[in-house]
């Protein structure tokens, strides 16, 4: 059998360079990927074939006709910029609050906004590259990492209330409402099985980190840290000895502390936002999109954060330039 490199080996030696090429490690020891999109280096098949199966129903538009509430048809109809497992732009990007509990839904076809006590509430949808990693960095075991207002302790968990809330999809551990103002039901018939389930989760936990890590700019990082950005977007982190093999032991640059902190907004405290890959996932920035521009998501840091605000507003021009830069690489 002979393959486009000559002979079978030879094929399969050039596919072990462009993986070895795909994760490399910085001067820094930080493991980065080279693509959107692609799993962490390491898997085992077993968890590689979960991964895939986890993929294609991420991507899989489920069947609509039952009369279950949902916002959309897909993960990825939010979850898609620049790809799969990211975030949103425009529309997309923007969707209504699902998670909240004092909410109302609008529309009954469940498109549009809900409304709270303050009025249409919408949240951005967050990129999930690297997720895993943070799901495994070393922390307080009983610190709530999830969403952002970090209210969810468990992967699995969210992406069962995910199926639930997003796409109408009930599942062992989240069951999905047919009426607006009802609760979520405490038992119900699965639509998607536990394998389903534990597949998806084993997708976007194993999404590798946002490629990005071209850093440019030696003043940007610097006065990042000056001006005190860093101490609430601290930038490595790095997984506990007990995490999954291909999660293990391993140093990361996201750029978040895991903390809540209150910005001066009119929100309970929030999450501090990631920053990695910040430049291929938005605009819109910030839990509610309200940042149109990397600069705009800087202005609205309030409350804990205001002397970083503060500082970066007295920094020159040439320096903003720089700091924006440096963020753009990450
Ligand atoms: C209608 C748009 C929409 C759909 C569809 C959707 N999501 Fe999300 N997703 C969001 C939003 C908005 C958030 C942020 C929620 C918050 O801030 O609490 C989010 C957050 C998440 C998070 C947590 C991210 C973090 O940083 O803590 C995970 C995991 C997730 N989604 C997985 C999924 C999966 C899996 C599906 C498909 C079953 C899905 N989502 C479908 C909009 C969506
Ligand atoms: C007191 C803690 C704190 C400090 C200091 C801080 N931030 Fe933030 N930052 C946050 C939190 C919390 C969020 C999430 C806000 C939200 O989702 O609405 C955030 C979000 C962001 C975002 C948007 C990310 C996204 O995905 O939407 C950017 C950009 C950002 N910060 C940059 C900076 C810069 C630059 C500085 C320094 C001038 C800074 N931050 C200082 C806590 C902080």
């Amino acid at each position: 059998m002979t393959s486009r490199f000559g002979r079978p080996t030879a094929g399969l030696f050039v596919v072990c360079l462009l993986l070895a090429c795909a994760q490399r490690a910085h001067g820094d020891g930080v493991y980065v990927s080279a693509y959107f999109g692609e799993p962490v280096a390491g898997l085992d098949d077993e968890v590689r074939s979960s991964f895939d199966r986890g993929q294609s129903l991420f991507v899989r538009r489920w069947d609509q006709s039952s009369t279950a509430m949902r916002n959309a048809e897909s993960c990825v109809s939010c979850h898609s910029v620049p790809m799969p497992g990211g975030s949103g732009m425009s529309e997309q990007a923007l969707v209504p609050t699902a998670l909240g509990e004092t909410v109302q839904r609008r529309a009954p076809e469940g498109h549009v906004a809900e409304v709270g006590p303050d009025g249409v509430v919408t949240r951005r949808t967050p990129p999930l590259f690297g997720i895993g990693l943070l799901e495994y960095s070393r922390r307080n075991n009983s610190q709530k990492i999830f969403g952002a207002f970090a209210e969810i302790d468990s992967l699995e968990k969210f992406v069962a209330r995910a199926f639930a809330i997003e796409l109408g999809i009930s599942s062992e551990l989240s069951c999905s409402r047919s009426a607006q103002n009802q609760d979520y039901p405490k038992s119900c018939t699965p639509i998607l099985s536990r394998r389903e389930l534990e597949d998806v989760v084993t997708f976007v936990r194993f999404l590798a980190a946002p490629p990005n890590r071209n850093q440019t700019s030696a003043i940007g990082s610097k006065l990042f840290s000056q001006i005190g950005c860093s101490s609430c977007h601290v930038e490595y982190r790095v997984t506990s000895a007990e995490a999954p093999p291909a999660l293990r032991n391993k140093r990361f640059a996201p750029f978040t502390d895991l903390q809540l902190h209150d910005l001066g907004g009119s929100t309970a405290r929030l999450r501090t936002a990631p920053l990695w890959g910040l430049n291929s996932y938005g605009p819109p920035y910030l839990h509610d999109g309200s940042g149109n521009s990397i600069e705009d998501a800087i202005a609205h840091h309030g409350g804990e954060a205001k002397p970083a605000r503060h500082n970066f507003s007295l920094l020159e021009e040439s320096d903003k330039i720089e700091l924006i830069a440096f963020l753009k690489s990450l």
